[in-house]
C-alpha cells in the first residue's frame, strides 16, 4: 500500500471516519465515541508534529545550525496542527452523516413511489384484467355451439390470465409487503390456477414440511420459477397433468414442478433464457436449480433454495 494510503487509512482509524462504500450502509458511531476518537485522534496528530518538529530542531542543531524555535514553539505547532485536523475531521463526518440521511430520505421517498405505482396498477390494470376475464368467461358459455369462435375467446382468456399472473408479480416485487399479506401456498395455487385455467390440464399440489413465512426474495423466487415451468408446461409440454411439490426442510424449501408431457433433451437446451432465468433466481439466493426430462417422459424443474434460520 502506498505511504499516503497507509496513512490515510490509520488516520481514519483513529479519527473514526468510516468508508462510504456504495451499498453499504454504515451505522453511525454514538456522539460520545465520534467525540471522544476525534479528540483522541487529533491529540496524537498533533504530538506526532510536535515531535518530528523536535527532531528537526536536534538534527539541525547537531548540524551547528541556529535554532530558531524553542520546544515551546514546538508544541503550539503541533497544538495548531491538532486544531486544524480537528476542524477538518468533524467536518468531513458533518458531510457524510448529511449523505446518509440524504440516503435515507431517498430510500423513504423511493419506497413511497413503489408503493403508489402498485397501487395504481392494482386499481387500474388488474381491475381491468379481472373485468375482462369475467366477461370472456361469460362469451365462452354463450358460444357453446361455435367450437371455432369458444376456442379464440379461451385462447384470449388464457392470454389476459397469464397478463394477470404477470401484474400480480409486478406488484410483488414493486411492493413485497403485499406478497407477505397473502400465504405462500395461496399465491402459488391462485397463480397456477390463473395461468392453467382452461388449458384442460390438471394441476395437483402438495404442500409438505413446516411450510412457514420466508424472506419476501425468497418467496418471490419460489413464484417465479413456478410460473417459468408452468409457462413452460403450457407451452411446450403437451402434458395431461402437472403436479407442484414443495416441501420445507429444517433449512430449504424444496420445490419439484412435473408434468407428464413429451419431455425435451434438456442438455441441448441448456442456455436458454427461460431455464437460465430460474436457475440464476435459485442461485442469486444461494439454492440449487436442475431439471430432467427425456423426449417422451415428461419433465421435472427441481430447487432448492436455502431458509435462513431465524436470528437467535
Ligand atoms: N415442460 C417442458 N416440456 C417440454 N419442453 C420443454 C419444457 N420446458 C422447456 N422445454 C423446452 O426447453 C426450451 C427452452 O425453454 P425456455 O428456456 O423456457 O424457453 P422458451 O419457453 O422461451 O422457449 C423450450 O423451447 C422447450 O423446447
Ligand atoms: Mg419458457
Amino acid at each position: 500500500m502506498p505511504l499516503l494510503a497507509r496513512f490515510r487509512s490509520a488516520y481514519h482509524g483513529i479519527m473514526g471516519s468510516w468508508p462510504h462504500r456504495p451499498g453499504a450502509r454504515p451505522a453511525l458511531p454514538s456522539a460520545k465515541d465520534t467525540l471522544a476518537r476525534r479528540i483522541l485522534g487529533s491529540a496524537a496528530l498533533g504530538l506526532l508534529v510536535a515531535l518530528a518538529n523536535f527532531a528537526l530542531d536536534r538534527a539541525l542543531d547537531r548540524m551547528g545550525i541556529p535554532r530558531a524555535t524553542t520546544v515551546l514553539n514546538d508544541f503550539a505547532i503541533g497544538a495548531a496542527a491538532a486544531v486544524l485536523a480537528y476542524i477538518w475531521v468533524s467536518r468531513q463526518a458533518a458531510r457524510h452523516a448529511a449523505a446518509l440521511d440524504e440516503e435515507v430520505r431517498l430510500q423513504a421517498a423511493l419506497d413511497v413511489e413503489r408503493k403508489r405505482i402498485a397501487l395504481e396498477l392494482h386499481d387500474t390494470v388488474g381491475q381491468t384484467h379481472a373485468a375482462a376475464v369475467l366477461h370472456l368467461e361469460c362469451a365462452s358459455d354463450a358460444l357453446d355451439g361455435h367450437a371455432a369462435a369458444r376456442d379464440d375467446v379461451r385462447k384470449a382468456l388464457r392470454l389476459v390470465r397469464a397478463s394477470t399472473t404477470e401484474v400480480r408479480c409486478a406488484l410483488w416485487d414493486l411492493y413485497p409487503e403485499e406478497l407477505q399479506k397473502v400465504h405462500l401456498t395461496g399465491a402459488i395455487e391462485s397463480m397456477a390456477d390463473g395461468l392453467l385455467a382452461g388449458a384442460g390440464l390438471s394441476v395437483r399440489y402438495s404442500f409438505d414440511g413446516a411450510i412457514r413465512r420466508l424472506p419476501p426474495e425468497t418467496e418471490k423466487a419460489l413464484l417465479r420459477i413456478i410460473q417459468e415451468a408452468l409457462a413452460n408446461v403450457l407451452k411446450h409440454a403437451q402434458a395431461s397433468e402437472v403436479r407442484i411439490d414443495l416441501r420445507f426442510d429444517a433449512d430449504h424449501a424444496r420445490l419439484s414442478v412435473r408434468d407428464d408431457g413429451r419431455g425435451f433433451e434438456a442438455e441441448r437446451e441448456a442456455g436458454s433464457l427461460g431455464l437460465t432465468s430460474m436457475r440464476n433466481r435459485a442461485q442469486a439466493l444461494g439454492g440449487e436449480w436442475a431439471i430432467s426430462s427425456r423426449p417422451g417422459g415428461g419433465t421435472e424443474v427441481r430447487a432448492a433454495i436455502p431458509i435462513p434460520r431465524p436470528a437467535g
